[in-house]
């Protein structure tokens, strides 16, 4: 038998198999949890495997972890599409798409069929209000926290802690202790309002940059190169778009224009067009971008 992990979580779970929720999932994993994921279909659950074992081997050739670590890591992650398989988890942390009534719809069902009163359950929201979240739930909301992850998981170490006003201090202990000395990541505790800490000074940011490419006054390589070399980002503001995906900043620039209605916070024309268009960013080989 494995010893206690601390925080005494080792059943984790994690809907959905994007980015983000493939990048969670991976890293409680090597932390040595087990853990489920669900998506929303075989096929879905198909594209998650791969995305795993792409970052895994990723991780292997730039000296991360080696190739036994990496199998270890693999069979300790279940790619499931039925959210029943959460039944016993000590920790849910929803990671799907980013709209309010989406992320509403996980957080409830997940609060009717966790068994164990004490799981916490976590939302990887980038800018939704977690009160809203804990609201949707009603008994269970002082175990509905955010901890918000930052791509790519595997390499950056910050976890933005967000408790609401309904959730109780001993589950966002529970939940640092988990960041910190299980997962070995450096948390903040940020802020219940829109975009939180990070996203709140950063959307801005990457929303100026699209608009200077909007109106013809740099080029979108000057702008990246601009930043990168001017200013020493490890990357653009457009290629951190792309990364990030133009889908997901326009919904965290629809929920912080809505929230403070400040013109800094607006969705630029092009950025709204771009995701019309299906060009949603490195994921999908096409954004701000090219990448075929
Ligand atoms: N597992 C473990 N480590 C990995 C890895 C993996 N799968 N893939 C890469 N790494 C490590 C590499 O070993 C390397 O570490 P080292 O510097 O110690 O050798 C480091 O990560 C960089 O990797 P690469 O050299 O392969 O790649 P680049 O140097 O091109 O960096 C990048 C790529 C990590 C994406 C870097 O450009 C970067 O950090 N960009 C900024 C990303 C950022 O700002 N993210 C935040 C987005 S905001 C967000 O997520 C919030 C949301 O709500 C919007």
């Amino acid at each position: 038998m494995s010893a206690p992990i601390a925080g005494g979580i080792t059943r984790v779970g994690v809907v959905g198999g994007g980015q983000m929720g493939v990048g969670i999932a991976e890293v409680a994993a090597r932390a040595g949890c087990e853990v489920t994921l669900v998506e929303i279909s075989a096929a879905a659950a198909d594209q998650a495997r791969d995305r795993i074992s792409t970052s895994l081997d990723r991780g292997v050739r730039r000296g991360k972890l080696d190739a036994s670590a990496a199998a270890a890591t693999r069979s300790r992650i279940a790619v499931v599409d039925e959210l029943a398989a959460l039944a016993d988890r000590q920790l849910v942390v929803e990671a799907v798409v980013e709209q309010k009534q989406a992320k509403i719809d996980v957080i409830q069902r997940l609060a009717e069929l966790v068994e164990n009163p004490d799981a916490i359950l976590a939302s990887n929201t980038s800018s939704i209000p977690i009160v809203e979240l804990g609201a949707a739930v009603g008994g269970r909301a002082a175990n509905v926290l955010g901890l918000h992850f930052f791509n790519p998981v595997p390499v950056l170490s910050l976890v933005e802690i967000i408790p609401s006003l309904l959730t109780s201090d001993a589950v966002t202990e529970r939940a640092r202790a988990f960041v910190v000395d299980v997962l070995g990541k450096d948390p903040i505790t940020a802020p219940d309002r829109a975009g939180f800490t990070v996203n709140a000074l950063l959307i801005p940011y990457l929303l100026s940059a699209i608009r200077m490419l909007e109106q013809g006054l740099a080029s979108a390589k000057d702008i990246d190169d601009g930043m990168v070399k001017g200013c020493a980002h490890p990357m653009g503001p457009l290629a951190l778009s792309d990364l990030i995906g133009l889908d997901t900043v326009l919904g965290v620039a629809e929920t912080l224009y809505a929230e403070q209605r400040e013109q800094l916070f607006a969705p630029p024309a092009l950025l709204q067009r771009l995701v019309a268009a299906g060009r949603l960013g490195r994921n999908v080989g096409m954004g701000l971008y090219d990448y075929a």
